[in-house]
C-alpha cells in the first residue's frame, strides 16, 4: 500500500522548479570546472554579499557531510579535537568519518542540541593542562539543531566569547540554516551571525537546491590552501557550476528564504494541530522539525499511512517521533495528518 505522504526528511523531493529552469537554460553553456566557472562566481559573490563580508572565500561541495569533513579537517592539527553535543550529526549520522579523518569529537550532553559556554570551558579546563589529552581547537553547533531548537543571539554571543578565551574557531553546521533564519522565532540573521563564526556552510540540499552546500570562511588565517585541501578529501566537484547555478537562484531574490519559511509553516502547523489534541513534544522546536510524543500503539497505526522515523522511547508505552516538513511539503499532507491523527 503506498502512503499519502513522508515526513522523513527535508531532501526528499528534487528541486524547486525555478532551480531546474535555470540548470536547463544554463546547459549548454560552457564553463570552467572546480568552481572557476561564472555560475559559481557569481554565486560566491552573493553569499559575501548577504553575509556582509566582502572578504569571506566561499567554496561549493556536495553534500553536508563532505562540507562538514573538509571545514572541520582544514581547522585541525592531528592532535585538535572538536567539542560537539552528542546529537550533532557529525558525531551521530556520519559513518565516523570525522573520526576517520584523524579527529576525537569531545561530547557534550546536551537536551536542547545545543552547547552553552559552561560545556565549552568545562571541556577546556580539563583537557588544557593535560598533554596527553587531545586539544580542543574547534567548537561546532549545528543551527537548527538535530532536535529543531536554534541559537538565540545572546547564546552564540557568549559562546563566541569563551572561543576567543579559550582561543577556539567556532563552526556552524548550516545544512538547516534556512529554516533557523526563516523562523519566525529568530533573533539572528545573517550578516550578525556570520560575523561571529570562523567558518561555516550554508545548506542547499535541504532547500530547495538538487544538492549543494556552500562552505564560508570568514577567518582569513583559514582561507589559505583550502582549495588544495578540498582536492586532497575529494571535495572538489568538476560540474562545480551545477551548484553554483543553484546558490545564484536561491540567493539572488529571497528564494532560500522563502522555501524555508514555507517548510517552518507547515511544521508549525503541524506541531499546532497534534498539540491541540493534547501530545507533548520532546523538544521545543522553532524549525522544520518537530518532535511530538506518542503512544507506540498509536505510531504503529500512523505509520500505515505516513513515513517517519520513530526514535526516542520515553517511557514504556510512549515514543518520540521525527516529523520534517520541506520546502515542498502539500498544505493537504499536513491536514490529513493532523485529521487522521484525531480520528485515531
Ligand atoms: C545537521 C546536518 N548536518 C549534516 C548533514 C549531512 O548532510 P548529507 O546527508 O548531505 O551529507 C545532515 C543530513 O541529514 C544534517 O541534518
Amino acid at each position: 500500500m503506498s502512503l499519502k505522504h513522508l515526513f522523513f526528511s527535508d531532501y526528499l523531493e528534487g528541486a524547486h522548479p525555478r532551480i531546474l529552469q535555470a540548470l536547463s537554460s544554463n546547459n549548454l553553456q560552457q564553463e570552467k570546472g572546480y568552481g572557476l566557472d561564472r555560475f559559481s562566481l557569481e554565486a560566491a559573490d552573493l553569499v559575501r554579499d548577504r553575509i556582509g563580508n566582502r572578504d569571506a572565500a566561499v567554496h561549493f561541495v556536495h553534500s553536508g557531510g563532505m562540507a562538514n569533513l573538509v571545514a572541520l579537517g582544514s581547522m585541525l592539527k592531528p592532535y585538535e579535537s572538536i567539542i560537539a553535543p552528542a546529537s550533532a550529526h557529525i558525531h551521530v549520522h556520519e559513518g565516523g568519518a570525522i573520526e576517520a579523518a584523524g579527529h576525537k569529537i569531545n561530547l557534550v550532553q546536551s537536551f536542547d542540541g545545543k552547547l552553552t559556554p559552561g560545556d565549552i570551558a568545562a571541556v577546556m579546563d580539563k583537557h588544557i593542562a593535560d598533554e596527553q589529552m587531545v586539544l580542543p581547537k574547534v567548537v561546532a553547533l549545528t543551527h537548527a539543531t538535530e532536535v529543531g531548537t536554534i541559537y538565540w543571539r545572546d547564546e552564540i554571543e557568549q559562546i563566541a566569547k569563551v572561543c576567543r578565551k579559550y582561543d577556539l574557531y567556532l563552526f556552524l553546521d548550516g545544512a538547516r540554516l534556512a529554516s533557523a533564519l526563516a523562523s519566525e522565532d529568530a533573533d539572528i540573521q545573517l550578516p550578525g551571525l556570520s560575523g561571529l563564526l570562523d567558518m561555516f556552510y550554508i545548506g542547499g540540499t535541504k532547500n530547495g537546491a538538487l544538492l549543494g552546500e556552500a562552505i564560508v570562511i570568514n577567518n582569513p588565517a583559514l582561507q589559505t590552501q583550502f582549495r588544495r585541501h578540498m582536492r586532497r578529501r575529494a571535495a572538489y566537484v568538476a560540474k562545480a557550476r551545477l551548484i553554483g547555478i543553484q546558490f545564484v537562484e536561491l540567493l539572488r531574490d529571497g528564494l532560500y528564504l522563502e522555501l524555508a519559511r514555507h517548510a517552518n509553516r507547515m511544521a508549525k502547523k503541524l506541531r499546532q494541530g497534534i498539540a491541540a489534541q493534547g501530545y507533548r513534544f520532546l523538544s521545543e522546536s522553532s524549525s522544520n522539525l518537530s518532535f511530538p510524543i506518542f503512544p507506540n500503539e498509536i505510531i504503529g497505526r500512523l505509520q500505515a499511512n505516513y513515513g517517519f522515523h520513530a526514535g526516542a522511547r520515553v517511557d514504556a508505552g510512549m515514543s518520540a517521533v521525527r516529523l520534517v516538513t520541506s520546502w515542498a511539503t502539500p498544505e493537504q499532507a499536513v491536514d490529513d495528518f493532523v485529521a487522521d491523527l484525531k480520528a485515531m
